[in-house]
């Protein structure tokens, strides 16, 4: 096991009804004027956000608003909260939606005291050293960012989704976490936050740092919960208890934990990551697209994690096979997995009929390096090849 440190001091207030505690807990962080993010229209439509505004206004919290968040957000209305921010003499960004709105209050919350373009922060010319304190209650258990110092933003200009990652800064300093706000997801909203925090783990398991047998099984114990509660959801949306297990699994699979003391990969997600800069597709869907293919790409060369994958989570039985056969069989049942929760496995389901391979190769290499990932070094020639696996 490799020195590590962790530092995740998010306070998380999870169950039924915690909503009511937003305003109380905006003031015991410092908070006394709050600019709400928000998104499309889910959390009006449910009455959340008028339940956030009582609840704030009881504990003589000011507030004032910024919804319309789209789904891969963009670098437009970062600039536009800054200003609202800076001229409302805003203290606190509380972020009621999912990865995408806690993204843009996340990268507002830098923004303001910096001098510079925040962008800055995400192309990697600057590291942040402060920041807006930033609050969540959170609506979709997907991109883990409730629990994470992290934010994704796409740059309109040239379509670049980049992602900052920090160790503290951007840790929301609270995350009230209500299984029952999930309960108006759609289906496939569902499907794509089960993938995204299954992938999450991924990322940090498949690695060859050697003795990480904690993390191993924490990733193993998650997926295998993860998969489990999955089922009870497709069978019945308003099983309480399965979305907290799956709520809280998706906190739990990126809050740092299950990476401790080893090499991560992250491959996976730059490359998804091109696919929804260009083609606007959910995160989550267009990693259920990316990751079986990825998978199988590197049981060529290094199959052993992915057949302990296979065997420990997915069930298979190793019966004198080689690894990678062991390997393929358990991608085999993860695909299997992810169309019984409603996802995509190819470009084409996933709605991209001619996807353009060289400009994907070339700008994923052009943001993140030659080559990407660590449990099997990619050059462009490998990435390129992976990306025509998923056709
Ligand atoms: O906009 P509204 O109307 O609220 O609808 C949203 C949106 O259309 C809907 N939704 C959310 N909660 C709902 C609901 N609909 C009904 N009932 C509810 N309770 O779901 C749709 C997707 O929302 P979004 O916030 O985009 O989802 P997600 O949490 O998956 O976030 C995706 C973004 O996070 C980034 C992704 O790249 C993507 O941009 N990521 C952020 C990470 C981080 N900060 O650590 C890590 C991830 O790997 C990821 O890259
Ligand atoms: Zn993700």
């Amino acid at each position: 096991m490799d020195n590590f440190t962790f530092w995740s001091p998010t306070k998380f207030v999870f169950g039924r009804d915690t909503e009511s505690l937003t305003g109380n807990l905006v003031k015991q962080f410092g908070g006394n004027r709050v600019l709400l993010v928000y998104g499309g229209g889910s959390v009006v439509r449910s009455g959340l956000l008028d339940r956030v505004k009582k609840s704030l206004d009881e504990a003589g919290v000011m507030w004032e608003e910024m919804g319309g968040i789209c789904p891969n957000p963009t670098d437009d209305r970062v600039y536009e909260g800054i200003d609202m921010v800076r001229d409302h003499k805003i203290d606190f960004l509380l972020a009621v939606g999912g990865g995408s709105v806690i993204d843009t209050a996340k990268a507002i919350a830098c923004g303001v005291p910096y001098d510079g373009d925040f962008w800055d922060f995400y192309c990697g010319k600057k590291v942040v050293e402060k920041a807006l304190p930033v609050g969540v209650v959170l609506t979709i258990p997907a991109a883990g960012s409730e629990g994470s110092g992290n934010s994704v933003i796409t740059k309109k200009d040239g379509l670049i989704k980049l992602s900052l990652r920090t160790e503290s800064a951007l840790r929301p300093r609270f995350a009230v976490m209500n299984p029952e706000l999930t309960f108006t997801l759609p289906q496939y909203q569902t499907g794509c936050g089960i993938v995204d925090m299954m992938a999450h783990i991924f990322e940090r398991y498949f690695s060859n740092t050697p003795d990480c047998e904690t993390t191993d099984r924490l990733a193993e114990g998650l997926l295998t919960a993860i998969i489990n509660e999955a089922r009870k959801i497709m069978a019945d949306p308003y099983d309480y208890e399965a979305r907290a297990n799956i709520m809280w699994s998706s906190t739990l699979a990126h809050n740092g934990l299950c990476g401790t003391g080893r090499a991560e990969d992250w491959a996976s997600h730059f490359m998804e990551h091109e696919l929804s800069a260009i083609y606007d597709v959910a995160h989550g869907a267009g990693l259920a697209v990316v990751n079986p293919a990825w998978m199988s790409y590197v049981s060529r060369t290094n199959p052993a994690k992915v057949a302990q994958f296979a065997i420990r989570v997915m069930g298979v039985s190793p019966d004198n096979r080689t690894e990678t056969e062991i390997a393929e069989e358990g991608i085999s049942r993860l695909k299997e997995f992810y169309r019984s929760i409603g996802m995509p496995v190819t470009l084409g389901e996933l709605g991209i009929d001619s996807p353009d391979f060289e400009r994907l190769v070339a700008k994923l290499h052009e943001h993140k390096g030659n080559p990407i990932g660590s449990y099997v070094k990619l050059s462009p020639a490998d990435t390129a090849e992976i990306y025509k696996m998923m056709l």
